[in-house]
């Protein structure tokens, strides 16, 4: 047994757990009617209600005993400080000082002259850009930004940028290329012109094969459709904490932008890599973002910890993971624009906490990050709610919506919301029995058809959500609901004793495709492999 799973706040949890199992979450409600005024939080726009989870004042306090004891505070004061507790990696993770307007001192030296140095020159850059000051190699102005990178380098910039639709800037439309499926760099290219397109090459090491593969391909598409060599300096960017391997790419290093390697790639869409976002957005919408998370970091590292949006939504995930074992957590918002939301929280949460592992070496015995997914509603409604409402499978929920849409068309929106209502709702009351019985009889159904169809349409209910409402998907709110999430990871990672900002079990697959490669280039058997491996080489090089 771990410390932790022998430590006085665990065990108090997992009695507390036995008590609060057999309680369902309508009796919860019955039994007190102010659980909303009770367990929801406010940070200006943004409201949380998670009063229908499986919770009571005394589940919270006992939470809050837990981050406690795994000294919760202070090590989100060392995150703020710089202290290196990316410990594998012997780094900070400061990527709070992206969006900071205070110093923040990393060895001693304050890194936000830099961290300004950079959104400068980013603003000169996007400004240039807008206004044609810069243009492509035969004169006309740009249209087309492509940003080449994978994972972090990808899924922030284009989460935002989609989310953000409605603040795009007249004239430049983004794209994204990120796998190394040649299906997506033909499909995005085939229609750009290069004397209008810019693209950026967006990687924190610069050696990401994807990346550098894509990159080159889009470099020979440039100079097979009219560009030349000396106008690749004017049509391509790079994004990187490596000058070295940008150099020698052969972009001009006044078009490099420079990130740091305190800020790790699922954390970096405010850093540099956020380029896409400001050139399709425009800087001060940029700028609004990074305010949106300053709000939610000061939130964060100032709030007691009950009243701590972050802190509550992470320990909740503790709660479900770990005394309840639901490991599967959708997240569905109720907001088209969003709809990369999941996608980049998947990074975020299973990228970071996916880790077996404790900062001390330890295999853990208890499970950790939880598998992170979803679609935006109502879609899924019509998909995989089933699963929710009726399967096996507990999955909590979070849901997102806003009160304003940005899209207003007839009654659309309150019928969008009604439905994030009705569907919390239902995942927390559920349809009992009797109340099904007494609907199929007013519908005059036989006895017999009833007694058949009748536990088919029972409902269990007791689905653990959260629903974060906002007024409306502006650049600010967005930032902090991007932040509130990093911070969330944190939260968790520090209860499990674990390091979020390293992502070693990445490293294998590479490792293996490298080799792999190299046998995928002649015809020869290959028989370095198991049975299997070697079975399915064999049969793509023979129908290849
Ligand atoms: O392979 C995983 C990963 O290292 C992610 O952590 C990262 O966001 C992504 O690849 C891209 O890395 P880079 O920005 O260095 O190309």
């Amino acid at each position: 047994m771990s410390v932790l799973t022998h430590s006085p706040a665990w065990l108090a949890l997992e009695a507390h757990y036995s008590v609060m199992a057999p309680r369902h979450l309508r009796q919860l409600f019955h039994d007190d009617p102010s659980r909303f005024e009770s367990f929801s939080l406010h940070l200006k726009d943004i409201l949380i209600d998670y009063s229908k989870q499986p919770i009571t004042a005394e589940t919270v306090d006992l939470l809050l005993a837990l981050a406690q004891q795994q000294q919760l505070q202070n090590w989100i004061t060392r995150m703020f400080s710089g202290d290196k507790i990316n410990s594998t990696e012997h780094r900070a993770a400061l990527h709070i000082a992206l969006r900071s307007d205070q110093p923040v001192f990393l060895e001693g030296v304050d890194v936000l002259p830099d961290v300004k140095r950079v959104l400068n020159q980013m603003e000169r850059f996007t400004t240039a850009i807008h206004s044609g000051a810069r243009r492509g190699y035969s004169g006309k102005i740009f249209t087309d930004v492509v940003n080449i990178g994978i994972g972090g380098s990808d899924l922030g910039p284009v989460m935002v940028t989609e989310a953000l639709k409605p603040y795009w800037v007249n004239g430049i439309r983004p794209h994204f290329i990120s796998n190394i499926d040649g299906a997506q760099l033909t499909d995005t290219l085939r229609h750009l012109n290069p004397e209008t397109t810019l693209i950026i090459i967006a990687s924190k090491t610069f050696t990401t094969q994807e990346t550098l593969t894509n990159a080159h391909s889009a470099r020979q598409w440039f100079l097979a459709n009219g560009g030349n060599e000396s106008a690749i300096a004017q049509h391509f960017a790079a994004v990187s904490t490596n000058r070295t391997a940008v150099t020698q790419f052969g972009i001009d290093p006044d078009n490099m932008f420079e990130f740091w390697d305190w800020v790790g790639g699922r954390y970096s869409l405010w850093s540099a890599i956020g380029l896409p976002i400001a050139l399709t957005t425009g800087m001060d919408h940029f700028y609004a973002l990074l305010a949106g998370a300053r709000d939610m970091d000061r939130h964060f590292a100032t709030t007691p910890l009950q009243q701590n949006l972050p802190v509550m939504l992470g320990l909740l995930g503790i709660w479900h993971i770990n005394f309840f074992g639901i490991t599967s957590h959708a997240v569905l918002p109720y907001d088209q624009s969003l709809h990369r939301f999941p996608a980049y929280l998947q990074q975020l949460e299973m990228e970071s906490n996916g880790k077996r592992i404790t900062r001390d070496g330890e295999v853990v015995d208890y499970a950790t990050g939880a598998v992170v997914w979803g679609e935006p509603g109502t879609n899924g409604q019509h998909a995989f709610y089933q699963l929710l409402h009726q399967g096996t499978q507990i999955v909590s929920a979070d849901f997102l919506a806003p009160c304003q849409s940005q899209y207003p068309v007839g009654n659309h929106h309150r019928m969008l919301l009604a439905n994030f209502f009705a569907q919390t709702e239902a995942l927390m009351t559920g349809k009992t029995g009797q109340k099904v019985r007494s609907e199929l009889q007013k519908q005059g159904m036989s006895s017999t058809s009833l007694e058949q169809l009748l536990p088919h349409k029972i409902f269990p209910g007791n689905r653990p959500t959260t629903s974060i409402l906002f007024k409306k998907l502006d650049p600010q709110t967005l930032g902090a609901l991007i932040a509130l999430y990093e911070h969330k990871v944190f939260v968790q990672s520090v209860i499990w004793n674990i390091n979020p900002f390293d992502q070693w079990g990445v490293e294998l697959g590479k490792q293996l495709a490298g080799k792999i490669l190299s046998e995928l280039a002649d015809d020869n058997p290959v028989t370095s492999h198991d049975s299997s491996t070697n079975g399915l080489i064999q049969y793509f090089k023979a129908n290849q």
